[in-house]
C-alpha cells in the first residue's frame, strides 16, 4: 500500500556499462517508458556511474562514453527528458551525502548478507572495495533522496530494495520520525526477462563472449534478423497453450520476446501461432524486432553524434533532480543534528 503522505514517484537506476541489449530494452527501458507515459507517477531515471566503479577500475573515457550511450539509449527508447527527470548520479552530490548517513544507519551484518556482495566479492572479500560493500546503502540513498515510492527493478535487485526499506524504517525509528517512505518494489515479471539466444537457461548478457547470444540495441536490421534466424530452438512446432512451453526454454524465450515487442501476452502469441514451425515464427519475429528496434538504434546513433547536446540534457536533468533532492537532504541532516 502506498502512503498518501508521499507524492507517487518512480525512481530507477542503471549502471552505465554501455552495450545495451534487447534484454535491457524489454526488461527495464521499455517498462520505464511505460511508467513515464502512464502519467500516474513522477518518473526519475538515473545512470549510476558511482556504482559502476565499485566492482572494478573503469577506464575514464570509456565510463564517460558509456554514460552518454546509456543516456542516448533511454531517450531513443522513449524517455522524454522533459516529462521524466533523466540524469547522471555523480552530478547530484546529494546522493553521496545521504549515503554517508545511511552508512551509519545500515549494520555490517545486513550488508554482509547481501547475495550480490557475496557473489561479486567472492572468496576474495579482503580485496574487494569498501564501495562494493557499501553499494546497497548508496542505492538506498539514490531512492530515498527523492522519497521515491516505487522502484522498478529486476529480480536480482529485490534484496537491495528490502535493505532500502530496512534503512528507511530504522532511520524513522531511531530518530522518532515518519520521514522516509517504505518504498514498494515493482519487480520485473518472468515474461520480460530476455534469455540468451543460444541457451535459454541463461540471461541475455552484454558480457557474454559470443555476440550471437544477444541482440544489441546498436545492431542493424540485417544483424538482428540473422541473429533471430540462427537462435537456438527445438524441433517441435509452437504449442497451442503456454503450458506447452514447459521444459522448452529457447522456445519460451522467443515467444516472450515476441510478446514483449508486440505488447501482447505470451498466451496470445501462442494462440496466434499455434502449430507453426519455428522457422516460420522466426521470420515473423525478425520482422517485428527490426520494425521495433531499427528506429531505436538509428535514433541512438543520431544522438551520439552530438555529445554536447547529451551533456546539456544531463546537466539540466541534474538541476531538476537537485530541486527535489536538496530539501530532502537538508531535512535529513537537520533530523540527524547536523547544523544547517
Ligand atoms: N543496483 C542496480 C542494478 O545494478 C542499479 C541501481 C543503483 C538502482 N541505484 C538504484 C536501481 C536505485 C534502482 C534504484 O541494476
Amino acid at each position: 500500500m502506498s502512503d498518501p503522505k508521499f507524492t507517487p514517484r518512480v525512481f530507477s537506476g542503471m549502471q552505465p556499462s554501455g552495450g545495451l541489449t534487447l534484454g535491457n530494452y524489454l526488461g527495464a527501458m521499455k517498462r520505464w517508458v511505460d511508467m513515464q507515459n502512464a502519467g500516474t507517477h513522477q518518473t526519475i531515471y538515473c545512470m549510476v556511474d558511482l556504482h559502476a566503479i565499485t566492482a572494478k577500475l573503469q577506464d575514464p573515457d570509456t565510463l564517460r562514453e558509456s554514460t552518454r550511450e546509456v543516456c542516448a539509449g533511454y531517450i531513443a527508447a522513449g524517455i522524454d527528458p522533459e516529462r521524466s527527470i533523466l540524469f547522471n548520479q555523480s552530478q547530484v552530490a546529494e546522493h553521496t551525502q545521504l549515503a554517508w548517513i545511511f552508512n551509519c544507519v545500515a549494520r555490517m551484518g545486513w550488508m554482509g548478507r547481501m547475495t550480490q556482495w557475496k557473489d561479486k566479492a567472492g572468496k576474495n572479500a579482503e580485496n574487494a572495495s569498501l564501495g562494493l560493500f557499501a553499494y546497497p546503502a548508496l542505492m538506498a540513498a539514490d531512492i530515498l533522496v527523492y522519497h521515491a515510492t516505487h522502484v522498478p527493478v529486476g529480480e536480482d535487485q529485490k534484496q537491495h530494495l528490502e535493505l532500502t526499506r530496512d534503512i528507511a524504517a530504522k532511520f524513522n525509528h531511531d530518530y522518532g520520525v515518519d520521514f522516509f517512505p517504505i518504498t514498494e518494489p515493482v519487480i520485473e515479471g518472468a515474461a520480460t526477462r530476455v534469455m540468451n539466444l543460444q541457451d535459454g537457461t541463461k540471461k541475455m548478457s552484454k558480457s557474454d563472449p559470443s555476440d550471437r547470444t544477444r541482440i544489441n540495441l546498436t545492431d542493424d536490421a540485417d544483424t538482428i534478423a540473422k541473429k533471430i534466424r540462427k537462435a537456438k530452438t527445438d524441433p517441435d512446432p509452437l504449442p497451442d497453450t503456454i503450458k506447452g512451453l514447459d521444459g522448452r526454454p529457447e522456445a519460451r524465450n522467443l515467444v516472450n520476446i515476441y510478446a514483449g515487442l508486440a505488447e501482447v501476452t505470451p498466451a496470445e502469441v501462442v494462440a496466434q501461432h499455434a502449430g507453426s514451425q519455428f522457422g516460420h515464427f522466426k521470420v515473423a519475429l525478425a520482422d517485428l524486432a527490426v520494425e521495433k528496434l531499427a528506429s531505436i538504434s538509428s535514433e541512438m546513433a543520431r544522438l551520439m553524434d552530438d555529445k554536447a547536446e547529451i551533456d546539456r540534457i544531463l546537466r539540466r536533468g541534474a538541476e531538476r533532480a537537485r530541486e527535489i533532492a536538496s530539501p530532502i537532504l537538508d531535512q535529513t541532516y537537520d533530523i540527524v543534528g547536523m547544523l544547517r
